[in-house]
């Protein structure tokens, strides 16, 4: 306690930050080829490099010997591809070729420089390279230029360049305030991306101990470093970010598109408490006429906080409370927390005990931890057997009708000074058995695992969603996450802008963060700001803790209720826009919301907007951010602008000031671009027949607009059951000439979609080489697709 007081900087105390020293590789002794991977004996280790394609390289480091390749990595969905290699001796030098990247070998001492084609220096390594030291540590040293920026690194609060930073990644629950030095946070992403001058490259440290990335303590260098295990990353050599992130989720695996109602709005609180409530939520929504899908079960809704059970006089009726809102368009996402209660009586703790699911010591005594329901045990999510068997057990939900399920605690948390299981804990680990401190970082990624595929399973060809709070790199195979305990404060709103944009950038697309705020006090300011700007998040969940107010849209009177109503409205008229954009996340592992770098890297301005977003590659978002204030700047970059709800053009490439009312928010559209809408509907149980193609018509470039759309709920679209086409629009003077193109209809819900201009000059509109008639004062038209 006295550590949160100014005893914790008593002069008296040495600050522990200090350099630690870690052996050198060494030098070259020899240089083997071996089956595509070149392994370098150096006089303290082994290194080996062996490249996945011909832009993503992976350098191994094991001061014990051999380095490991075969994988046994949970991160990594691919194996190694044909590349084809040359390489060439020098007297100093050994350098291996691809047709992107050059890795080149300084011998004495052993130092890795990576340089692209044209041998432009991508990384390098200089008087320090790799190290480790006898206790287990691992390291890697590199260059640190003056211009790089560094992005990424998952969950991390703070601004959105993050060169000057320390962090360290180590899954941890944390209720109190999020502040800009809080690390570490709830998920590990042992990514990041460097942006120097716009060309990008990124690096994957795929090692599931606690690792450290110091872009702080050096000007020159930055380092990142293990606790345990070998150096093993992964250096994607752009040069685009847009490059950077394909190859990176190629490593680790992209988002399945998710069913519609998962992106639309949902509704939660720590807790719903009883099954009259919950109706009594659903009702107001539809009185209200205010669109959801989702309404969140905390956990009030377990008996005694045993997962999979229901409080049968909380709910006596669940199945019928699922049905009934389903009904209505409602889903119901329960929360499912890891720990299983001790209790002799409990059909799920007995079976767990019985069948040998939980973690264990290695003397076999079961490790035990207090969380909600009080003593509980841990299944052991890293063994297939246990993964099945919890999968299995969600039967419970989908026999109920449930289609969704929220993760939560799974860093694990469990109520003790360490906030989470003793490291020294085992788990099975699929046969290759390790201690907790080895594999913490992947305990609730395992979890997700588990669930999604049990869900999947049992749904019978319908979509799952999975929300989950802990994760690692490539958690977004399995879930979506949100952004843990946050709080109703202004500060909070800010600060979810740059981490949800990072996870993005490290490859997580769908993600946002309780908005309103978790614990604190909202007000109708701060949840009308903060829902303007979750209409655009990728996630989009109202969530507030016990004893806090209660801030559904209406809590805080008319004025505000109605405001929020049209921004949820504008959510779901957004829709065919988002979830084309969801389908690029899947396909191409592009985030949905999207930081100007990531469209801009060659615009300086752009490499610290904090405060600003992009939603897929053409609008821009500037929400306000802080009370009682009505005007901002905004930075628009090169191009035209269109302002969304006046029609008013700007000039790219400077910063404007723009005034938003409280009812208001600034949307930017690009000129030239298009953007997809639908009709407003109450929840994405109905179908929204209406798309219409809004075109921001300019008078010279191209642009690509592509459109996705499916059923919205099963796995067909995996069959060619979709609706997708490119609409190719080409500007001149005189002229803006359209082409549908990569047309694929197989969904049979509409054959039309309609076709809208804003401000076309007197051009002649002209769609695969037929000139559009136009009947009215509205520059309108039906597109055949
Ligand atoms: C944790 C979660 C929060 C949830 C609460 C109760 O604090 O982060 O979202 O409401 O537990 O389950």
């Amino acid at each position: 306690m006295l550590e949160d007081t100014s005893f914790a900087i008593h002069p008296g105390k040495k600050n522990t930050v200090g350099d630690t020293h870690f052996h050198d590789i060494g030098n070259l002794v020899e240089a083997v080829e071996q089956q595509e991977s070149y392994h370098f004996q150096c006089e303290q280790g082994v290194v080996s490099v062996r490249f996945y394609r011909k832009d993503i390289v992976r350098i191994t480091m094991d001061p014990e010997g051999n380095p490991q390749e075969n994988n046994d990595s949970r991160a990594v969905t691919t194996s190694p591809g044909k590349v084809s290699v040359g390489l060439k001796e020098e007297e100093a030098f050994l350098t291996l070729e691809t047709e992107a990247m050059k890795v080149r070998i300084n011998k004495q001492p052993f130092r890795i420089t990576v340089l692209d084609h044209q041998s432009n220096v991508i990384s390098a390594e200089d008087e320090r390279g790799m190290g480790f030291q006898h206790s287990g540590e691992v390291i890697a040293h590199k260059k640190m230029d003056a211009a790089d920026r560094f992005y990424g690194f998952g969950e991390k609060s703070g601004f959105l360049d993050k060169r000057g930073e320390k962090y360290t990644m180590w899954n941890t629950d944390v209720y109190a305030p999020h502040n800009p030095e809080t690390d570490p946070l709830y998920e590990s992403i042992p990514y990041f991306m460097v942006l120097n001058q716009g060309r990008a490259h990124g690096v994957f440290f795929d090692n599931t101990y606690k690792t450290t990335f110091d872009m702080k303590s050096e000007e020159t260098h930055y380092s990142f470093s293990a606790e345990g295990g070998q150096l093993d990353y992964y250096l994607f050599v752009g040069p685009t970010p847009k490059d950077v992130l394909e190859q990176y989720t190629f490593i680790t695996g992209r988002m399945p598109i998710p069913p519609k109602w998962a992106i639309g709005y949902h509704q939660s609180r720590y807790s719903y408490e009883t099954e009259e409530e919950v109706r009594g939520l659903a009702k107001t929504f539809k009185e209200k006429g205010i669109p959801v899908d989702v309404i969140y079960l905390d956990i009030h809704y377990m008996d005694e906080y045993r997962v999979f059970t229901f409080d049968k006089e909380r709910f006596p009726n669940p199945e019928g409370m699922v049905e009934d809102l389903k009904n209505q368009g409602i889903r119901i996402v329960p929360i499912v927390d890891p720990g299983v209660k001790k209790d002799s009586e409990y059909k799920i703790y007995q079976e767990g005990v019985r069948e040998d699911h939980f973690c264990k010591y290695i003397e076999g005594d079961t490790y035990y931890g207090e969380v909600w329901p009080g003593i509980s045990a841990f299944p052991d999510f890293t063994d297939e057997k246990s993964r099945k068997w919890w999968g299995d057990k969600h039967s419970f939900y989908t026999d109920l009708g449930i289609e969704g399920i929220w993760n939560d605690m799974n860093e694990p948390a469990v109520f003790n000074e360490s906030k989470t299981m003793d490291p020294a804990v085992m788990h099975r680990n699929d046969g290759n058995p390790k201690t907790h401190r080895a594999l913490h970082n992947i305990y609730g990624y395992m979890m997700g695992k588990a669930t999604y595929e049990g869900m999947k399973e049992k749904l019978d060809g319908k979509r799952p969603f999975l929300l989950t709070r802990a994760g690692y790199a490539g958690v977004q195979r399995y879930a979506s996450v949100w952004t843990g305990d946050n709080r109703s404060f202004w500060e909070h709103l800010q600060m979810s802008l740059p981490m949800v944009m990072n996870l993005g950038l490290s490859g997580v697309a769908f993600t946002g963060p309780d908005v309103g705020g978790f614990a604190h006090d909202t007000n109708g300011e701060l949840l009308t700001r903060w829902t303007q700007v979750g209409a655009f998040t990728p996630y989009f969940r109202n969530h507030s803790a016990i004893g806090t107010l209660y801030q559904e849209p209406w809590q805080f009177g008319e004025k505000y209720e109605a405001i929020m109503k049209d921004f949820i409205q504008l959510r779901y008229k957004w829709m065919p826009q988002l979830y084309s954009l969801f389908q690029q996340a899947s396909e191409k592992g592009l985030p949905v919301m999207r930081p100007l770098l990531m469209e801009y890297p060659d615009d300086p301005k752009t490499y610290q907007l904090n405060d600003q977003f992009m939603v897929g590659d053409n609008v821009v978002i500037a929400p306000i951010l802080a009370p009682g204030i009505t005007d901002r700047a905004v930075y628009l970059p090169e191009g035209e602008w269109v302002d969304y709800f006046s029609g008013k053009v700007l000039e790219g490439k400077r910063a404007h000031l723009v005034h938003a009312e409280i009812d208001e928010l600034p949307i930017f559209v690009r000129k030239g671009t298009v953007l997809a809408h639908g009709n407003v509907v109450d929840s994405m149980v109905q179908t929204q027949e209406e798309i219409t193609l809004h075109v921001f018509a300019d008078t010279k470039g191209s642009y690509n607009f592509h459109f996705y759309d499916d059923d919205g709920e099963t796995f067909r679209h995996e069959e060619g059951n979709c609706l997708t086409f490119t609409l190719e629009l080409n500007y001149s003077e005189e002229n803006v000439f359209i082409r549908t193109c990569e047309k694929h209809n197989n969904l049979g819900s509409y054959s039309h979609v309609n076709v809208e201009f804003h401000g076309l000059e007197e051009q002649k509109v002209v769609v695969n080489d037929q000139e559009v008639e136009f009947t009215g004062s509205e520059k309108r038209f039906e597109l055949e697709i």
